[in-house]
Parts: structure tokens; C-alpha cells; sequence
């Protein structure tokens, strides 16, 4: 039985840069099990081979030294384009007519009968058009399950707020079971992320010691060293929480935090992840001063489409408390910035320090405990942090490193996070995708430091120079905590 995947939005960025290098990536490597299609639709007039040679180009760009022409040419067979307006009902009925044609087998008896393959819609288009686009695809029988699975890709962002996502899901609901849709959010497809969960429940020795009694604190870091650049427009309106908190960072706090699923299957893990955000109480408009953090890079006003007089957050931090039997009294502190000294993605275990200093050298503090570092992105890897005696230098000690590393251990590079999505949504695998309640409860935590972060009284903006860490006021504030930030950039090569 075939695939189809309809990519509405198909003349955009994401189509060029992101989805189409993937699913050629994933042909080239022989991982469809079956027969795939790729249908684009969006206004710009394409035929299919105008269609086919731009993306011939962008993906050479994209995918770089793996583009192989002779690859591309039998891949590129099977991509067609159906020009249409998200908004037009006569152009869902062409669509339907054209996919259906497209999906008849011409057996070898001469008869032809109904492909009974499955299709994936993508939305990959600015989220104005979610709505008309959903409503369109119920209006039209498109999303009719009767001849076989049709699920539903939707991209970040999911909703501007609490509400606005309910409006969303329910929407969305209108048309398609919650078992049809898939929520992307791209962490999830990062190896490093699966890994923590490879991590944390295939091996046995971090288990007794991944709580409360062990951990003092953890930070995940998305630190990027690249500014707005041409999204500022987008940028704006959005700011740090809503482009990166409410997501891929709490995506991150969920999968270090949660419990064992009982299976590995998408409603178990999900069941789990969602528990973590349920035991996190959102902050009042006091801890909200406290706890928060808000801070602009300097020249961000200066990009295009900025107003000059913004106070969009480019960098937050956000310390989080889960109250529950595991993480009582162990915060979780968040922090993501653009602009900053270089791009890592990193989540912090770290652990308290001794109780005793039984060496005059002992760690005293927090810097000189152990650690566990679980480098997201880009150097892949892990270290654990301890202390070791110096050779020959009485009972003096120093940090000294535990490490793994992607490259070292695998070679070769890593695969792109939207193979392995695009896989599981053609697979009908959830679990790496965000259920409707999981993305309700991220907007449940974030919307209160929104509010406050709008109201008259709120947190100072402090600024940042760029290629630095955030502002110095951050450092202070995590200090006074009696806590350091981790600020390393990750060695490469
Ligand atoms: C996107 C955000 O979701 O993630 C961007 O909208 C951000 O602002 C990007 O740059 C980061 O993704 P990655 O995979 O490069 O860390």
C-alpha cells in the first residue's frame, strides 16, 4: 500500500529547507516501506516539473554533499504539485479528484482498482491558514478515514495562548480524532532527546539517583548565536516564551522529568510527560518577579520589522518548581536566548555536593559537585563531572570528565530531526508528536508569565550585548541562589 503526503504550503521555507531534504534523505536511504508521494499545494502557478526543478536546487543546497543527482531524478518521479488556495472549497475538489487519480493502481489485469493508501497532510503554511485549511479538508471528505488512514501534520506554533490553542484543538476536532493528528515539535525528533529517554530507562545505574535526593537542580539551556535575522517580523509578536518555551524547552523539562511509560508506545509516554506539566503550579504575578527573567539583546529593535520601541523578550529564564514525590524542592530552571555566545543545547543534572569535606580540597560549592551534561546539540554527547586527585600534588583535586560523543562512538553524521517525524507520521507512530492536552497544560504554565510579563508592574527588561550569555543581571540572580549557571560553549570536531 502507498503514501501521500499533501504539503500544504508548498512554495514556503520549510517545505524547501526542512521537509523535502527529509524525505529525499529518507529515499535515498531506502527507510519507506512503501511507496511514497509527495504532492505540494500552495497559489504560486508550478507545473510539476517547475516544481520539481526548484526543488532539485534547494535540496542540492540543503542536503549538501549527500544530493546525488541520479537519486534525486528517480525521487523526483514521484512529486507532483496541485496549485490551489487554502481558503477555496473548489480548490479542495480538484485536489481530491487529482490525488484520487493519482492514487489508482493500474493492475496488470487491466482493471483499476482504489488504492487503499494513506495520506498525511502537512500544514506548512503561516498558522492564519490552519483554520480555513482544516475546515476545507473536513468540508471536502478529505479527511474521510473510509478509504484508507489520513492523519495531519501541524507545526509550532500551536496557538498564541491557552485559549487560542483550545480554540485550535477544537477546531481541529471538528474534523479529525485526536488518533489523526500530529503535532510536530522538532526537539522531539533530535536523536539527543530519544537518547534521554535511552538513557534513562535502559540502563539502570542513573535511575536511583535521577531525584530529590541526589539533584540539587536542572538547567536546559537553548542558547542560539544567531539573532532574529529575517523573522523578526514573526519574532516579534512571539518572543522567547512563546518561540521556544512553551515548546521545544518544556518538551525538554518533560522528557528529563517524567516517569517511566509503561510501554514505549505513544499513549503511555504521553500519559507521562503530560503528569510532569500537571505537577508544575504556574507562577502568581509575584513569583513571576521572582522567578522570571526577561531580556532583550542590544540592535534587536534596529532589525527589520521591529517596532523601535519594542520589549520583546529575545532571552528568558524561567525557574520552574514540580511538585511532585520525585522533584520536591528541585528546580528546574529554563533559559533560551538568541544572539547569545554560542549555539548549545544543553540539560544540567546537577547533583548536590558532598555533605562532608573530608579533604581539605573537598568541593565547596555547587561549580565543583558532580554533574551529568547532556549535550543536545551540536557536539552530541555526555559527561559526567567528578572530581579526581592530581597526580602527585598531596590530596589536591580537579574537575575531570566522564565523556561520550555521538561522533566519536557513531561517526557519521546525524540525521535531520524531520526524518525521523516525517517516518513515524507515515507510520501513524505518535509518540514523538504533542497530544492535545500536553500542548493546553505548556500554555497553562506559560500564559501567567505573559500576563505578568504585559501587566504594569512587570520584571525589569534588562539588555544583553550579543555573543555573550545574557545579561549580567541573570548570572547575579542565579548566584543570590546560591547556583551557577553553566556556561560552556561545546568543543566541536
Ligand atoms: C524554532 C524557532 O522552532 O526552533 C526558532 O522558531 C529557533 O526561532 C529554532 O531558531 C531552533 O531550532 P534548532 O533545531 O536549530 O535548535
Amino acid at each position: 500500500m502507498s503514501q501521500t503526503i499533501v504539503i500544504f504550503g508548498a512554495s514556503g521555507d520549510l517545505t524547501s529547507r526542512k521537509l523535502i531534504p527529509a524525505l529525499y534523505q529518507l529515499f535515498r536511504k531506502g527507510r519507506f516501506c512503501e511507496p511514497v508521494r509527495i504532492v505540494g499545494f500552495s497559489r504560486s502557478p508550478f507545473s510539476h516539473d517547475q516544481w520539481r526543478a526548484k526543488l532539485a536546487e534547494t535540496t542540492a543546497q540543503f542536503a549538501g554533499k549527500k544530493f546525488d543527482p541520479a537519486i534525486w531524478a528517480e525521487f523526483a518521479q514521484q512529486i507532483y504539485y496541485h496549485a490551489g488556495d487554502v481558503g477555496k472549497a473548489e480548490d479542495f475538489r480538484t485536489l481530491g479528484k487529482f490525488l484520487d487519480e493519482l492514487e489508482v493502481e493500474n493492475k496488470s489485469d487491466g482493471t483499476n482498482n482504489k488504492d487503499k493508501g494513506g495520506r498525511l497532510y502537512y500544514l506548512s503554511m503561516a498558522p492564519r491558514f490552519y483554520q480555513p485549511a482544516i475546515e476545507q479538508l473536513g468540508q471536502s471528505g478529505l479527511a474521510d478515514e473510509q478509504h484508507g488512514c489520513r492523519r495531519i501534520v501541524i507545526e509550532k506554533p500551536f496557538g498564541t495562548d491557552l485559549a487560542s490553542s483550545r480554540e485550535l484543538n477544537r477546531e481541529i476536532h471538528q474534523v479529525f480524532g485526536e488518533h489523526q493528528v500530529y503535532r510536530i515539535d522538532h526537539y522531539l525528533g533530535k536523536e539527543t532527546v530519544q537518547n534521554l529517554m535511552v538513557l534513562r530507562f535502559a540502563n539502570t545505574i542513573f535511575e536511583p539517583i535521577w531525584n530529590r535526593n541526589y539533584i540539587d537542580h536542572v538547567q536546559i539551556t537553548v542558547a542560539e548565536e544567531v539573532d532574529v535575522g529575517s523573522r523578526a517580523g514573526y519574532y516579534d509578536s512571539a518572543g522567547v516564551i512563546r518561540d521556544m518555551i512553551q515548546n521545544h524547552l518544556l518538551q525538554l523539562l518533560m522528557v528529563t522529568a517524567m516517569e517511566a511509560p509503561v510501554r514505549y508506545e505513544a499513549d503511555s509516554i504521553r500519559n507521562e510527560k503530560v503528569k510532569v506539566l500537571q505537577a508544575i503550579e504556574p507562577l502568581d504575578a509575584k513569583q513571576v518577579q521572582t522567578d522570571t527573567f526577561r531580556s532583550q539583546y542590544r540592535g534587536y529593535t534596529a532589525s527589520e520589522g521591529v517596532e523601535p520601541t519594542s520589549r520583546t523578550a529575545t532571552f528568558a529564564a524561567v525557574k520552574l518548581s514540580i511538585d511532585n514525590w520525585r522533584w520536591q524542592g528541585v528546580p528546574f530552571y529554563l533559559r533560551s536566548g538568541k544572539a547569545m555566545s554560542c549555539r548549545t543545547t544543553q540539560i544540567v543534572i546537577q547533583f548536590h555536593a558532598p555533605p562532608h569535606k573530608l579533604f581539605e580540597d573537598s568541593p565547596r560549592d555547587l561549580g565543583e559537585a558532580n554533574r551529568l551534561v547532556i549535550q543536545v546539540q551540536p557536539a552530541e554527547g555526555i559527561q559526567i563531572h567528578f572530581q579526581t586527585k592530581v597526580p602527585d600534588a598531596g590530596m589536591r583535586m580537579r574537575q575531570t570528565d566522564l565523556g561520550f560523543n555521538y561522533q566519536k562512538e557513531f561517526r557519521g553524521s546525524m540525521p535531520e530531526a524531520y526524518e525521523r517525524l516525517l517516518l513515524d507520521a507515515f507510520e501513524g507512530d505518535a509518540s514523538l508528536f504533542a497530544r492535545a492536552d500536553e500542548v493546553e497544560a505548556a500554555w497553562q504554565i506559560c500564559d501567567p508569565i505573559l500576563d505578568a510579563w504585559k501587566s504594569s508592574d512587570r520584571p525589569t527588561l534588562y539588555m544583553y550585548d550579543p555573543g555573550f550569555w545574557g545579561p549580567d543581571e541573570c548570572r547575579e540572580w542565579m548566584l543570590a541562589q546560591g547556583r551557577e549557571w553553566f556556561d560552556t560553549c561545546p568543543v566541536l570536531g
